[in-house]
């Protein structure tokens, strides 16, 4: 049933091209853009009514919601406060019927995540649910859901789930900056077609990317620590590269806003410590490239992750890892992908159990 791979997340990790086709297919018009979602239960009505939106989750899944902040307060203009579930669920709360609350679960048992939705329903809040599993706790109990329809996931390390919770929620960003006219027809065309077009990018690196990752792991199996870094849509993506590699390769590993280094982890940067450092040419390029010159000049042991063509980078490092330019938006789904082949390599070299972690359940029911 792994089909030829080795570990089940290898597997998933492969699968992500369709798992993305799954989640958007039947959603978006390819000639116009527009989203549909009908079982959210949202009309323009509703959506015109909320002033703030409130997304809550764990691990993995925070971490798309970390993500989907940028995009929803960038394109629907609502603002966005992220929580921890475990968080959310305890402290107080300015939640009324203004407020909508989207809980995002790959399993949608989960027990903190379960606890903060029934919170904020009491408290006046309509509340939707983006769930892997159809049926679950969560959807039963949420006003609305959207299926991110990504088949199931065995390996405990989330991959082709959080990838279809960021195309569900770019989705979801669509259709209310759609239902709010707050960005152009012609600009959400844009948007839809890049969303529609990343599954074949994604599909067509995958090989490819395997094998590099799998050449620069030589150097770097056995270490004892790693930093991630990234900026704007990439700095959620350094905390899911850690996240990633903490939990299946026990590498003790942590992720960071390329901004906050000089606020103290630069002081663990030595010549030992390896520092993967995601920059994309985007819109904060040039302020990302000042951060990794600083990590060079500190002699951190650098893997890049940036855009094909960019040479600059093999003047920083002989670590560089390319993907191809894709509309700036889908850089998050794209850049996931080194940073899962990462950990996942690792892992398997260091003789992990990778699909069944130490310590580790896939469905977290109890707090
Ligand atoms: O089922 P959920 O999405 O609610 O699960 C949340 C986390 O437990 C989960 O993402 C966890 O962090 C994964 N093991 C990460 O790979």
């Amino acid at each position: 049933e792994k089909a030829g791979y080795k570990h089940f997340m290898l597997k998933e990790i492969f699968e992500q091209p369709q798992a993305i086709t799954n989640t958007i297919s039947g959603r978006i018009n390819p000639e116009t853009g527009e989203v549909d979602l009908p079982e959210i239960n949202l009309d323009r009505e509703a959506i015109e009514s909320f002033d703030r939106i409130f997304l809550v989750a764990c691990g993995t899944s925070w971490h798309a919601a970390l993500i989907a902040k940028y995009w929803i307060e960038k394109f629907a203009h609502i603002p966005v406060e992220v929580d921890i579930a475990s968080e959310f669920r305890y402290r107080n709360l300015l939640i009324n019927e203004r407020v909508l609350t989207v809980s995002i679960s790959q399993s949608g048992e989960t027990a903190d995540t379960l606890a903060g939705i029934r919170r904020a329903k009491e408290m006046g809040s309509k509340v939707v649910t983006i769930c892997n599993v159809v049926g679950s706790t969560m959807t039963r109990e949420a006003d609305g859901t959207i299926y991110t329809h990504a088949g199931p996931e065995i390996g405990v390390a989330s991959t082709k789930a959080f990838i279809s919770q960021l195309a569900a929620l770019f989705l979801f960003t669509l259709y209310l900056a759609g239902k709010k006219e707050t960005v152009s027809a012609e600009k959400r065309l844009e948007l839809g077609k890049a969303l529609i077009n990343i599954a074949g990018v994604v599909d067509r690196e995958l090989p490819r990317l395997r094998t590099d990752i799998e050449n620069l792991i030589d150097d770097f199996w056995d270490c004892r620590d790693f930093l991630f870094v990234g900026r704007g849509l990439s700095f959620p993506i350094a905390l899911e590269g850690a996240l990633k590699l903490k939990e299946i390769s026990y590498i003790h590993a942590e992720g960071y806003a390329s901004g906050e280094l000089k606020h103290g982890p630069i002081a663990l940067i030595d010549k030992e410590m390896p520092i993967v450092a995601l920059i994309p040419r985007d819109e904060v390029y040039q302020k990302s490239l000042s951060n990794v010159e600083e990590i060079k000049a500190r002699k951190g042991r650098l893997i890049l992750f940036g855009t094909e063509g960019d040479t600059h980078l093999e003047k920083l490092t002989d670590d560089v890892i390319y993907l191809p330019e894709v509309h700036e938006e889908m850089n998050p789904i794209l850049y996931t992908i080194p940073a899962q082949l990462l950990s996942y390599e690792i892992a398997s070299r260091r003789g992990c159990d990778v699909d069944q972690p130490r310590n580790l359940a896939k469905s977290v029911t109890v707090e």
